[in-house]
C-alpha cells in the first residue's frame, strides 16, 4: 500500500538583529503607524554580512533533522526553495547538503518565490510517494535584505531574513505528524513583471549601468500583486479544502505566506475562517517569502498548538505569479 508522506520534523533559523519600524523611520520617510496599518509588522530579522541562506538553511535543517530523530546521512534529497541563493550556482541546495554532512543526499534548488513551500511540500510528496525517496529535507532560506533598496520605502519596510526546514518522510516519527493531503498550485507567468528582480540573471547580467540602474533590488506593483494575492489564495485554499475532501468548517488553522495582514485577513474572510483561527507571525518577521509559512509552522509547535486531529489550510502566493494551497492532517501524539 502507498505511504502518506508526512512532515516528521521541522526547524527553523532566525538572525538575531532586529530591524523595527522605528529603525525604518530612520532610514526612509515612513511611520510606525503607516507601516503597521498598512502591512501588520513591527519588526523583521536581518541577517549578519556573514550569514546567507546556505548557512542559515543548514542551521534550520539541522534543527529539523534533530526533531525527526534522523541523522543527515539518511537523507535521499534536499529542496531548497529560495530567491536568493547564495549563488546563481551551484545551488545553494549542494551548500547545505555539504554544511550538513548529508552525504547521501542529491539535492538542488528551485524557485517559486514566496510559494517556495507550499510548492516544495508538492515536490517532496511526489518523491516519497512515488518510493522513489524516503527521506526528502525541505529547505526554505531567504536573505532578502540582500536584494532590497533601503531608499525605497515602498520596498523596505516589507521583508525580513530567516529559514525555516521540514523533513518529509514516508516512515512516521513517534512524535507529532503532518500528513500532506494533495497540493493544488498554479502560476501566470503573463504577470511576471509585477514582482521581479530585473538584474544579475542572464538577460540583464551586472554592468556599471544595471548597477547604477537599481536592476539588482526588488522592484513590486504592491496594489497589483495584492489584488491577485487575495482572489488566488482564495479560490486554491477553497479547492485545496474541497477537492482533499474536507469542509472549510473542518479547518482548524489557517497558515498563510505572510505578506500583509490584510491580505491573510481578507483570505481568511471569504473563506469563513474566523480571526481566532488564522496564523500570524508577520508582526515580528515580516514577509519572509518562501521561510514564512515554515517560521509560522515552527511557531505553533513552540507553542504546543499542533494536536492530533487538526487540519491546517496552508496557503501562499508569490512572484511569477505563483500560488498553492494544501491541507495538513496532524497526526500522531500531542506535542504538548
Ligand atoms: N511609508 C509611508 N508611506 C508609504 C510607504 C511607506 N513605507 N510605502 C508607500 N507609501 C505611500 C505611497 O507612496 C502612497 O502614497 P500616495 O498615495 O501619495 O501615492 C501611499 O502610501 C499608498 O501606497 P500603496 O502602494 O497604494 O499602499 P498599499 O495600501 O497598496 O500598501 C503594500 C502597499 C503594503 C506593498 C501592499 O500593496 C501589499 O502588501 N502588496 C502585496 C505584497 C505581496 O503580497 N507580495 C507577494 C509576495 S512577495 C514575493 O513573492 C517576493
Amino acid at each position: 500500500m502507498q505511504k502518506s508522506a508526512c512532515i516528521i520534523g521541522m526547524g527553523r533559523y532566525l538572525p538575531e538583529r532586529i530591524l523595527t519600524n522605528a529603525d525604518l523611520e530612520k532610514m526612509v520617510d515612513t511611520s510606525d503607524e503607516w507601516i503597521y496599518t498598512r502591512t501588520g509588522m513591527k519588526a523583521r530579522r536581518i541577517a549578519a554580512e556573514d550569514e546567507f541562506p546556505s548557512t542559515m538553511g543548514a542551521k534550520a535543517a539541522i534543527n529539523a533533522l534533530e526533531e525527526a530523530q534522523i541523522g543527515a546521512d539518511e537523507v535521499d534529497l534536499i529542496i531548497c526553495a529560495t530567491l536568493t541563493p547564495d549563488y546563481i550556482f551551484p545551488s545553494t541546495a549542494c551548500l547545505i547538503q555539504e554544511q550538513i554532512g548529508a552525504k547521501n543526499a542529491s539535492a538542488f534548488d528551485f524557485q517559486a518565490a514566496c510559494t517556495g513551500f507550499v510548492y516544495a511540500l508538492s515536490i517532496a510528496k511526489a518523491f516519497v510517494e512515488s518510493g522513489v525517496h524516503k527521506n526528502v529535507l525541505l529547505v526554505a532560506t531567504e536573505k532578502l535584505s540582500s536584494i532590497i533598496d533601503y531608499t525605497d520605502r515602498t520596498t523596505c519596510v516589507l521583508f525580513g531574513d530567516g529559514a525555516a526546514a521540514a523533513v518529509i518522510s514516508s516512515e512516521k516519527s513517534p512524535g507529532v505528524n503532518l500528513k500532506i493531503n494533495r497540493v493544488f498550485q498554479g502560476a501566470d507567468g503573463a504577470l511576471a513583471d509585477r514582482l521581479i528582480l530585473p538584474g544579475g540573471g542572464s538577460r540583464v547580467p551586472p554592468s556599471i549601468e544595471s548597477v547604477e540602474r537599481g536592476d539588482h533590488f526588488l522592484k513590486m506593483e504592491g496594489k497589483e500583486v495584492f489584488k491577485h494575492a487575495v482572489r488566488k489564495m482564495k479560490d486554491v485554499s477553497v479547492q485545496a479544502v474541497e477537492e482533499n475532501g474536507f469542509e472549510l468548517a473542518d479547518i482548524s488553522y489557517l497558515v498563510s505566506h505572510q505578506a500583509n495582514v490584510r491580505i491573510i485577513n481578507a483570505v481568511a474572510e471569504r473563506c469563513q475562517i474566523p480571526k481566532e483561527k488564522v496564523k500570524m507571525t508577520i508582526e515580528k518577521y515580516g514577509n519572509t517569502s518562501a521561510s514564512s509559512i515554515g517560521l509560522c509552522l515552527c511557531d505553533m509547535q513552540e507553542k504546543s498548538e499542533l494536536k492530533d486531529g487538526d487540519h491546517l489550510l496552508l496557503c501562499a502566493f508569490g512572484a511569477g505569479l505563483t500560488w498553492g494551497a494544501t491541507v495538513l492532517s496532524v497526526e500522531g501524539e500531542d506535542n504538548g
